[in-house]
């Protein structure tokens, strides 16, 4: 099967530094990948590379197929690739319920808004009893409530998620995941980067362990532990 997403001898620089060096990895349509290493070996930079933020000074970047390693941010994301990051991807001056529109308006009806509105607030109950709260007020798990909630309802064929449970208590966590979990139902690939290397490897099929820059681990996710220190 062609890989939804495959990285081929990438090398990515900020400057003259040097971020990545030569990272290869491919994801099948469907599955979940873990990103793991320690702080700044490069797993950010590896996600934007993939989400065509940062264009690679070496290697290949392809989408289902197609080459886009010159391509500019835009044509990534016409591919369905979201890259949700924390706090980013929410309008902070409107409600709950505002933002839920705007990221459901797009090509449907006013019935299907509403149902898939529904649908939105069935999974996070918070998000309900909040419809009419400006979303900028939510507490931080809140928020990532809802943009999880807006990718839901996207249902990208590749979700890059940078960090998404940094800083929320661990009952927040785990409904960050179980919403991972209806996205990857759902159909949606992910790339999940992660620290909380427990929860990251319980949900993925397969897992790369980067360490300065390259690839130290790259495999089955059951393999991944032993190789990630953090
Ligand atoms: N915009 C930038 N300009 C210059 N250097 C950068 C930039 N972004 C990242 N870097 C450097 O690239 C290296 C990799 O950073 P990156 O953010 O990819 O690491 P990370 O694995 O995501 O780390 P963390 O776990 O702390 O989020 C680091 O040394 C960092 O300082
Ligand atoms: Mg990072």
């Amino acid at each position: 099967m062609t890989p939804l997403l495959e990285l081929i001898n990438v090398d990515a620089r900020y400057g003259p530094f040097r971020a990545l060096f030569d990272v290869s990895l491919s994801i099948q349509p469907g599955a979940v990948m873990a990103l793991l290493g320690p702080n700044g070996s490069g797993k950010t930079t590896l996600a934007r590379v993939a989400s065509g933020l940062v264009r690679p000074s070496a290697g290949t970047v392809r989408f289902d197929g197609t080459d886009f390693s010159g391509s500019e941010t835009y044509e990534f994301a016409r591919t369905g690739i979201f890259h949700a990051v924390e706090g980013r991807s929410i309008f902070a001056t409107l409600s709950v319920d505002e933002n839920l529109e705007l990221a459901l308006g797009r090509g449907r009806s006013r019935t299907e808004v509403s149902e898939a509105k529904d649908v939105a607030y069935a999974l996070f109950p918070r998000l309900a009893e909040r419809r009419n709260q400006i979303a900028g007020t939510l507490s931080g798990g809140e928020q990532r409530m809802l943009s999880l909630a807006r990718v839901l309802a996207e249902q990208p064929r590749l979700l890059i998620a940078d960090e998404l449970s940094l800083g929320l208590a661990p009952i927040i966590v785990d409904s960050v995941y179980e919403t991972l979990a209806h996205i990857r139902d759902a159909g949606t690939t992910l790339l999940i980067v992660e620290q909380h290397v427990g929860h990251a490897l319980a949900i993925a099929d397969e897992a790369v362990v980067l360490a300065k820059g390259s690839v130290k681990y790259a495999g089955a996710a059951e393999g991944a532990a032993a190789y990630s220190t953090i």
